[in-house]
């Protein structure tokens, strides 16, 4: 695995790959990697012929009083775990390398940006999908893999490639959890144990309202209900949303035909947890 952290050096390395002809798998990441982000890696690495993983904590997609400063950061340990998987090339650009002095372009994915997380970490996603397109920009890739967890952030994307037309095939891979069932977040290492447990009222709640869904209930109120009593009845658990929307749009859904998707945030002390699933009829 090839060690790249400058931008030019890492266009040259792509050019490289481009003229050998192979197809270039991207995982983009901020790091501190879980078994969530191998899964991606892995996928990567049987579909495309070089694997190229990015870890870049992004500042512009952190707000004022987020956690950017605190946000854990390993490169030592996360090298030696991309060291055993198939990766060709690991980018860890600095943030004057993707962010030089005077940087004054941003994308916007107008709507969608504005849901659902958009609304509690406002210029979160134009953070994001400006540092998604960049890397794309520097690393041209055939294929790129996000995870379901982050659902709206794979909605925006896909958006923003149909958009701009920028050519590249977004896969998104299933949620990775504990065996518990906490989806794995690099997020989860600022929880204390008592947090820990009180952790799961996030799938649980989740789990629950997939059950009603089976068993007939269509009703949006009914279910996010259900899910809003269950986590009130944990006291270190505070709730940021609870929603069920369109999959595609994001927008609310009040009686679900054939598929919706349900999705939070909740505070679980001072960290903030998200997590998704489906309901489809299907
Ligand atoms: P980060 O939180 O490091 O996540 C990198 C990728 O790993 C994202 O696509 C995310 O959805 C995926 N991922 C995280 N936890 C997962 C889990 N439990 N199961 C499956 N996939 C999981 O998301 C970001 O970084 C950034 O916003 C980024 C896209 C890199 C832009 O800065």
């Amino acid at each position: 695995m090839r060690f790249i952290s400058a931008v030019d050096e890492m266009e040259r390395a792509i050019g490289d790959l481009k003229s050998s002809k192979k197809t270039i798998g991207f995982v983009p990441t901020m790091g501190c990697l879980h078994e969530g982000h191998m899964a991606l890696v892995r996928e990567s690495g049987r579909r495309a012929g070089a694997t190229v993983v990015s870890i870049f904590v992004n500042p512009a997609q952190f707000g004022p009083k987020e956690d950017l400063n605190a946000y854990p950061r390993d490169l030592k340990r996360d090298s030696a775990l991309l060291e055993k998987e198939d990766v060709a090339i690991l980018f860890c650009p600095g943030v004057q390398e993707m962010y030089p002095h005077g940087y004054k372009t941003y994308v916007e994915v107008h709507d969608l940006q504005d849901r659902l997380c958009g609304r509690s970490r406002p210029g979160h996603f134009r953070g994001v999908s400006t540092v998604v397109l960049k890397l794309f920009e520097i690393i041209q890739p055939d294929v790129a893999f996000f995870g379901q967890k982050d659902a709206q952030q794979v909605v925006i994307i896909k958006k923003m490639v149909e958009d701009l037309n920028l050519g590249v095939a977004i896969e998104a891979l299933p949620t990775v959890r504990e065996p518990d069932g906490l989806a794995l977040s690099s997020r989860n290492a600022y929880l204390n144990p008592d947090e820990r447990k009180a952790a799961l009222v996030l799938y649980q709640g989740l789990k629950t309202v997939q059950k009603l869904f089976s068993q007939g209930e269509r009703q949006a109120d009914l279910l996010l209900g259900e899910i809003r009593s269950a986590i009130a009845r944990e006291p270190l658990a505070r709730i940021d949303y609870v929603e069920i929307v369109n999959p595609r749009t994001l927008e609310p859904i009040f009686c679900i035909e054939n598929q919706a998707l349900i999705a939070l945030a909740v505070f679980i002390g001072k960290t903030r947890l998200i997590d998704n699933v489906n309901l489809s009829t299907g």
